[in-house]
């Protein structure tokens, strides 16, 4: 089958169209057509996403994004397509309303066989524009809405291994990491998660790109932490500066990244000037920091389920020296599988994969009153 997926819950507005075909027992995934658009740098002054630039980008770039998206799927024809009123009629923006509006009318209804999108969690107002183009597109085609936890997205497609998802281990513990989330979820057998820990203030993305900011880095801070890190370590340098392991000795799966924080904060006023050596070597530390807890506290949920393959999912996951050490240290517990680099990001392939899942064991939820959900949890529903 084929799927158009959007993705809006953050800062990039992505479409993806997907081709899914087998079973749960193996299923095989092609990218037919990818479009991402990051607006990072519109968000940089902020320091942060600022919600309602997110929503005005993604009205501005998501009609460009289908184009492009269904284009390199040679999927695009041009004909028409009757657009009414009432089709529109959740579209929030004249703009926007107008450019998708030309968009179904001039051009054939593409051969896919389902809509699929992020109703949560993320930024409300951004998270709108996604699922209001969706419903539009689904009622315009005639074809069937899949609304989708981002979060599934992340955990489903980081089992994908040179485009196939088979003989997965259950259960299976997932790893979230991102700027939002930082929690253990253990996935018992397809689409049934229960949540085994979670940070108790920041997520683990938020601490990387806070502590990028007491540094004077640009956002987002991750790989530019994990850059200075790297280069500390390059020179073999041991930090002397020594930062706390939050709730590391707790017995729970739970975490804490504000404290490392605060100690950061802490650290940098014992510096006069803030040089070069100071940023590599509290970075190094941080990262030091950050990877222990998260390897100490995935490996005592993998005793405490019995775990047999372990995933990690979320924009953090791309940090090199949390997947090498998770892979290192974790590997002969568990399966290990760490998507490639650019699955861990934000991105629309995932929501597909998600959405093909989700059709096949027949749980797509409710599109009757769809909304959009902040703060989404993975339910087993
Ligand atoms: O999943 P994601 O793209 O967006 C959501 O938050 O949903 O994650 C973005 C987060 C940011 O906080 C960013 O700083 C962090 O992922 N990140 C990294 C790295 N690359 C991105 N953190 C540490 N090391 C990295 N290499
Ligand atoms: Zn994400």
């Amino acid at each position: 089958m084929k799927i158009l997926a959007i993705e809006t819950s953050c800062d990039e507005t992505a479409v993806s169209i997907i081709s899914a075909e087998g079973t749960t027992v193996r299923a095989t995934f092609a990218v037919l057509g990818d479009a991402l658009l990051s607006q990072m740098e519109k968000h940089q002054p902020y320091g942060g996403v600022y919600p309602n630039l997110a929503k005005r980008e993604h009205q501005n770039n998501i009609v460009p994004m289908l184009e492009k998206a269904l284009t390199e799927a040679i999927l695009l024809k041009p004909g028409s397509t009757s657009v009414t009123l009432e089709t529109l009629s959740t579209l929030q923006g004249d703009d926007l309303r107008a450019a998708l509006r030309a968009f179904i009318e001039t051009h054939e209804i593409p051969d896919i066989d389902a809509v699929a999108v992020t109703y949560g969690p993320g930024l409300e107002p951004a998270l709108w524009v996604g699922i209001t183009v969706a419903e539009t597109l689904a009622k315009a085609w005639h074809k069937q809405l899949v609304p989708i936890n981002h979060m599934e997205g992340h955990v489903l497609s980081s089992l994908i291994k040179n485009g196939v998802i088979e003989q997965t281990a259950f259960p299976v513990l997932a790893l979230l990491i991102s700027g939002g989330h930082t929690e253990l979820v253990l996935m018992r057998d397809w689409l049934t998660y229960t949540l085994i820990g979670q940070t108790l203030d920041d997520a683990v993305g938020e601490a990387f790109d806070k502590v990028a900011r007491m540094l004077g880095l640009p956002y987002p801070g991750g790989p530019q932490i994990s850059k200075l890190a790297e280069q500390s370590r390059t020179k073999g340098a041991v930090p002397t500066i020594k930062l706390p392991r939050p709730m590391l000795h707790t017995t729970t799966c739970d975490f804490s990244f504000s404290g490392l924080k605060t100690a950061v904060l802490y650290t940098l006023r014992n510096f006069p000037e803030l040089t070069d050596d100071i940023r590599e070597e509290i970075a190094h530390e941080f990262e030091d920091a950050v990877t222990d807890v998260l390897v100490k506290k995935t490996e005592r949920a993998l005793e405490a389920t019995g775990a047999k393959t372990l995933v990690v999912g979320g924009g953090v996951s791309a940090n090199k020296e949390i997947r090498r050490r998770l892979q290192a240290e974790l590997g002969e517990r568990a399966a290990v599988a760490i998507p490639d680099h650019h699955l861990t990001t934000d991105n629309a392939v995932m929501i597909g994969v998600a959405a093909f899942y989700r059709i096949l064991l027949g749980r797509v939820p409710e599109t009757d009153g769809l909304k959009a959900y902040g703060t989404l949890p993975l339910s087993s529903d």
